[in-house]
């Protein structure tokens, strides 16, 4: 194993990201609950259309539904069916935290960061390496 930097930024809980066959069908939950800060956006680069509930202290959940069938998301849902798809924690140095877990020969999913929804930069670790988590890191861009 080399040598890591030593990460003197914050890990701060972004969001969970939860695979549904429609967000048309399953938001009715969530606004029943009264959450109404929803932000909507489609990357179809990824194919997957996202719904991002707000919640306090910068806390979200991700609704992502497929775009088409050779999404991964649709891949997850034929899979495993509806529910949680990651975890997400938002970082002040993305490029610093992946050339640590690179160094540390974590199995990533991303080796460089790319630009996701809701204008940030993201990297997907590998849930071999993360004890059975499919665990995004995001920054600010
Ligand atoms: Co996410």
């Amino acid at each position: 194993m080399e040598e890591v930097k030593k990460y003197l930024g914050a890990f701060n809980f972004d969001h969970v990201g939860i695979a549904v066959k429609s967000i048309e069908e399953s938001i009715g939950f969530y606004q029943a609950m009264g959450i109404e800060d929803i932000v909507y956006e489609t990357v179809e680069s990824e194919g997957v259309r996202v719904a991002m509930l707000n919640l306090q202290n910068s806390s979200k959940l991700e609704l992502l539904e497929p775009t088409n069938e050779a999404s991964p998301i649709q891949k997850f849902l034929d899979k495993r069916g509806p529910g949680i798809h990651h975890i997400c924690l938002r970082v002040d140095d993305i490029v610093q935290v992946m050339d640590n877990l690179k160094r540390a020969n974590v199995r990533l999913i991303n080796d460089e960061p790319k630009k996701g929804a809701h204008n940030m930069m993201v990297a997907f670790v590998h849930p071999k390496s993360t004890g059975g988590v499919l665990l995004e890191v995001s920054q600010k861009s």
